[in-house]
């Protein structure tokens, strides 16, 4: 029989707590694969005390005996996933076994080179607040069809000739456009040679693998990176990532059919975050902002850069939740709003005098609208350690039921603090 495929996806701005709940589901599936961003994801899982920052690897890589997929749409930059696999090596961790698409693209030297300087040269107005790690710059290529997938660092030959003409390209842009220097071929050239012959052993062709696997009934969750409002296409552009972490990405990053996914599921987290630019209706500099960014631990993992806060935000969720027909909730840090005397949530944008309730997903629009919120009682109860629905404190049922009619799909999963199994499992 047909194994299970499930798709997790952020379903805010990124940072909902991914990486948390897919490490808490690891019993429940025998296959994690990731299908697209690239080292700008970080999935931060917490287990006995030890804390694990995922970029790349997926984050089902804690479980004994289950195969670890990076798919054909994650763009790798092979330095940071080589430093992350002996990072786990090392620490006795790497239980999962793990393979990697040879379609997949790799970041190049020159890629972050690029990513920073075009930053630069967008000036403080333009600004995208990107992470400056090359990742729009690889994808570009390989739209262009200039880009080096993993399959290239298989054949020197082909490597050699290719890295040669993308390297005169690449230098003339640096030093005539961005005034920077140029990249010496045989520095990229022995780097990527390098990167060879330490990933080879894990390159496959990962869409065989995960097709043979779903036929023979094993079960298959597909990881998002970043959040569905960051989603090329379907965010407010040019905020956005240069990827598709809708769960409509997964089919085409990792090879598979859309007939084959069973379950969307979409992670969502109390309140609202953003890292970088573009516009968040209910970001909030007051001290409420500055409330959730304390208690919430919002600062970026690796960069420590404070991430904007502000309420829950329902018209942008019920838009994700539309663009990925997501089934089920798993909603995390609610833990965090202990304390607070009233809660709120944003239920409508007011946008020059008139009502919306449906999110646009444009510049203009998001900028002016000013979110109309309700409000509900808080609770001051430690709830870290609930274990059941009934167990948390009445307020927070009622606050979990009234956003569960809003969402119109059943919360599955409460997240009550970012230890594993600090949660509540709603059995479905
Ligand atoms: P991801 O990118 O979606 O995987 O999310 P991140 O790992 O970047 O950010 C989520 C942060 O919230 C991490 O530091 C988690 O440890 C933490 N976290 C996740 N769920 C909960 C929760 O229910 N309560 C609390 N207090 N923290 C949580
Ligand atoms: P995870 O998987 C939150 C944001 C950046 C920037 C914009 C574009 O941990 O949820 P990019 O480097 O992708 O070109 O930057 O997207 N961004 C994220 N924000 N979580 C992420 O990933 C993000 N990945 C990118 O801050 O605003
Ligand atoms: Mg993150």
């Amino acid at each position: 029989m047909k194994g299970k495929v499930e798709v997790i996806i952020g379903g805010q701005w990124g940072d909902e707590g991914k990486g948390r709940v897919i490490d808490e589901f690891g019993d429940r599936f025998d296959i994690f694969a990731r299908f697209q961003g690239d080292a700008n994801a970080e999935h931060t899982v917490i287990v006995d005390d030890k804390k694990i920052v995922f970029h790349l690897l997926p984050s089902g890589m804690l479980y004994h005996g289950k195969l670890c997929v990076i798919g054909n749409g994650v763009a790798i930059d092979p330095e940071l996933l080589l430093s992350e696999i002996k990072e786990l090596q090392e620490k006795g961790m790497d239980r999962a076994r793990l393979i990697i698409s040879r379609a997949a693209h790799m970041v190049m030297p020159y890629h972050k080179i690029l990513d920073k300087a075009q930053e630069d040269f967008r000036g403080k107005g333009y600004r995208l607040g990107t992470t400056s790690i090359g990742i729009g710059p690889c994808y570009v290529d390989k739209y262009t069809r200039s880009g080096l997938r993993l399959e290239d660092i298989t054949n020197e030959h082909k490597l050699r000739s290719k890295l040669e003409m993308i390297l005169e390209e690449k230098n003339m842009k640096l030093t005539r456009l961005y005034n920077q220097s140029p990249i010496a071929f045989d520095e990229v050239f022995n780097l990527t040679r390098q990167w060879g012959k330490e990933l080879s052993p894990y390159l496959a062709d990962t869409s065989f693998e995960i097709n043979e696997a779903i036929i023979n009934g094993k079960n298959v969750l597909l990881e998002g990176a970043q959040g569905t409002l960051l989603d090329i296409d379907h965010g407010a552009y040019p905020y956005v990532t240069s990827s598709s972490p809708v769960a409509a990405g997964g089919c085409l990053g990792l090879g598979i059919a859309p007939k084959s996914i069973d379950r969307v599921l979409a992670v969502v987290k109390a309140y609202s975050t953003r890292a970088g630019e573009g516009p968040m209706p209910t970001e909030d500099d007051s001290e409420t902002g500055s409330y959730l960014r304390d208690k919430g631990e919002e600062y970026g993992a690796t960069t420590g850069r404070p991430r904007r806060c502000g309420w829950l935000d329902m018209v942008a969720l019920r838009y994700s939740i539309r663009l990925n027909g997501a089934e089920a909730i798993l909603f995390n840090k609610l833990d965090v709003l202990t304390g607070l005397d009233k809660i709120k949530f944003c239920t409508a944008y007011e946008v020059e005098g008139n009502l919306y309730h449906n999110f646009i997903s444009e510049v203009d629009f998001l900028s002016e609208a000013k979110p109309i919120y309700e409000e509900v009682p808080g609770w001051t109860e430690d709830i870290s350690e609930c274990r059941k629905f009934e167990d948390l404190p009445k307020a927070a049922q009622n606050y979990l039921r009234i956003l569960e009619e809003h969402c119109k799909i059943p919360f599955m999963f409460i997240g009550v603090g970012p230890k594993r199994h600090q949660s509540i499992d709603m059995g479905l």
